[in-house]
């Protein structure tokens, strides 16, 4: 069989389950930007259907969707040139996640650590949605038959799977119908650690607010996040491998590398030597300057949602006038008849 070789696709998704934080930004959105401008197709979706796999009240539903819109326009997500989206209004996603639940198996979905961490010890009680979340996750990317997905650290098992389900599809069926995708998990901050314990991911859903900064968060609450920001006494050191194992130092110099655009080296070239008295303030700088303005144009843009219900739907148009066809040769492989 020949090959056949996929023109270059990007897409990735955030579940708008709560409020953005920096670990969303610098792990996953910042890089959403840079795809976008490399001049590749590139679909960026809220991924409602994914969000509901946990209760989430209808109407903070509806306000987290508009708002992660938001975030992903303030941070530099240009509607005319990515196809920005929620996947309930594209129900191609809905139809081939159900295919895939035919594809791929319960042993994969019981080997994936994030069900293990959302289930936590009453797995009985969580919901299939959760148990089956990876292969509609599969079916986001490959419905426009992706090429590369940027995502954070915590994703990598997931596109592995995305992987074997587009394997084991092309192999039950005797086809090369599905890209092989290739994740993108690249730069200084694919795992942003919690600010008040360098060993837990900054998340959404820790208890703790002083633990990550929020998107939403203006200039004074970050610059206290940062000066309260848990530490160690020695000064910086001027190579990465003096932060092996000082994990909160290593995740704001990380931070610092990320938000300005230079690598771990180059960062730790100028402030090697530095007590964290005076880096601390450099990175309150830096956080603050890139940072608020985003919070800015986000509330800016959260006053007008008919605007940005307006951008989803034509993002929705968009994004179906290239699912449809693969949809429809995808239930044509699997034998349904389509009259
Ligand atoms: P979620 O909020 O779980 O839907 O995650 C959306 C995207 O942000 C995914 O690509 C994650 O990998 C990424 N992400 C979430 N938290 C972090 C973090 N602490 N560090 C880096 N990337 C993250
Ligand atoms: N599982 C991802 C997360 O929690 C969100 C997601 C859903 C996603 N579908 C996707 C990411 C497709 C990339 C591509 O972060």
């Amino acid at each position: 069989m020949t090959e056949v070789v996929h023109t270059p696709r990007v897409f990735s998704g955030i579940q708008p389950s709560g409020g953005l934080t920096l670990g969303n930004y610098l792990g996953a959105i910042k890089r959403f930007v840079d795809m976008q401008e490399s001049g590749v197709e590139t679909l960026y979706c809220m991924v409602d259907l994914h969000a509901i796999t946990v209760w989430q009240d209808p109407a903070d539903l509806r306000h987290n969707t508009r708002e992660l819109a938001a975030g992903y326009i303030a941070a530099g997500l240009d509607p005319t040139k990515s196809i920005l989206f929620n996947q309930s209004q594209v129900s191609a996603h809905a139809e081939l996640g159900w295919i895939f639940n035919c594809v791929a198996r319960m042993g994969w979905m019981k080997r994936m650590t994030q069900f293990k961490d959302k289930a936590g010890k009453n797995a009985e009680n969580a919901s299939l949605g959760l148990f089956g979340y990876p292969a509609l996750m599969a079916a986001d990317i490959l419905i426009y038959h992706s090429t590369h997905v940027p995502v954070g650290e915590d994703q990598k098992q997931h596109l592995e799977l995305t992987r074997d389900v587009a394997t084991k599809f092309n192999h039950d069926f005797g086809v090369d119908f599905f890209p092989i995708t290739e994740p993108v998990i690249e730069g200084a901050a694919t795992r942003v650690m919690s600010l008040r314990d360098g060993s837990k991911k900054m998340s959404k859903s820790d208890p703790s607010d002083a633990s990550r900064i929020n998107m939403t968060d203006d200039a004074e609450t970050i610059a206290k996040k940062i000066r309260k920001a848990k530490t160690d006494p020695d000064a910086l050191p001027s190579e990465a491998d003096g932060l092996k194992e000082r994990h909160e130092a290593r995740n704001l110099v990380n931070i610092f590398a990320a938000l300005s655009d230079q690598s771990v080296d180059a960062v730790l070239a100028d402030v090697g030597g530095k007590q964290f008295s005076e880096f601390k303030p450099m990175l309150v700088d830096l956080a603050v300057e890139k940072l608020s303005p985003i919070s800015t144009e986000m509330a800016r843009l959260m006053n007008d949602p008919a605007e940005i219900d307006r951008i989803l739907g034509e993002g929705s148009n968009r994004a179906r006038t290239i699912a449809n066809p693969i949809l429809q040769k995808t239930y044509d492989i699997v034998g349904m008849i389509r009259s």
